[in-house]
């Protein structure tokens, strides 16, 4: 199978960049996409040019290193595929791919295919971590779990961070992933204590970074290859609104200075 290539090429953030085009030949249809752009990568590394950056780790659609867009789609517009998973048997002979990174202010371009998505890092930063002893880990049941907090807690948890949601969105909206991750441990019963900070404070990290807002387009859900669903968005913006209420009541419920609760 031969492919014409569109790849955008770029230095670093601060370089301009642009379309450079590619053939390449021998692609045979049980490679996947990633394999595709190695057999480019040795053939330019042969003539001494400098192979197409992109970046990818498990290439089982795990890690969510990997994505970027191809023909305008976030990893190539297959329901729930990674790019990594993209195999070239969806793809004809004499096809002409156009490959471009994730297109958001939050996302700077590192090189070519690379973007930089530190900004989801912080934003599950933001969510607390705890660092002091707290002795061996507790027996499996000594917490109960309802099966379905359990289930969305697993739903929630299945997202890898790729990005894809937000280079889909009109807006570069990261509420679809932000979501993902607050309602991860907010389902669970070990996730109540923080339950409030933890939401407050990631959203708040999220409005910090350089995302847009959401307004309901759905292109999040989409393209999103672990079939996060749009309705996370729903529950984080209700568990904001609980939190903020909660906060709101906090003086309330302060002592009344006679050693009661007013
Ligand atoms: S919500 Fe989906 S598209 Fe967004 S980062 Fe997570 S896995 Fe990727
Ligand atoms: S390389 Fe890990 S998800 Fe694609």
């Amino acid at each position: 199978m031969n492919l014409n290539l569109h790849i955008w090429r770029q230095q670093n953030a601060s370089a301009p960049g642009g379309f450079v085009t590619y053939e390449v030949d021998g692609i045979t249809p049980d490679m996947s996409f990633l394999e595709m752009l190695d057999v480019l990568n040795e053939e330019l590394l042969a003539k001494r040019e400098a192979p197409v950056a992109f970046e990818h780790d498990c290439r089982e659609g795990i890690c969510g290193s990997c994505g970027f867009l191809i023909n305008g789609l976030a990893h190539g517009g297959r329901r729930g595929t990674t790019t990594c998973q993209l195999s070239m048997r969806f793809f004809k002979d004499g096809d002409t791919l156009t490959l471009e990174p994730w297109r958001a202010r939050a996302f700077p371009v590192i090189r070519d295919l690379v973007v930089d998505r530190s900004a989801f890092d912080r934003i599950i930063q933001a969510g607390g971590f705890i660092s002091a002893p707290t002795g061996s880990a507790p027996d499996a049941n000594a917490v109960l779990v309802p099966k379905d907090a359990a289930d969305t807690a697993f739903e929630a948890a299945a997202c890898i961070g790729c990005g894809a949601c937000v280079a889909a969105c009109p807006n570069t909206s990261a509420m679809l992933f932000t979501s993902a991750k607050l309602i991860h441990l907010n389902v669970l019963p070990q996730g109540q204590p923080q339950r409030d900070q933890r939401t407050v404070n990631m959203v708040a990290a999220m409005k910090e970074e350089l995302f847009g807002s959401c307004t309901n387009h759905g292109e999040c859900e989409a393209v999103c290859p672990k079939e996060i669903p749009l309705e996370f968005i729903g529950r984080m913006n209700h568990d904001l609104m609980r939190a903020v209420f909660r906060r709101h009541r906090e003086p309330l419920s302060s002592t009344n200075g006679h050693g009661r609760r007013a």
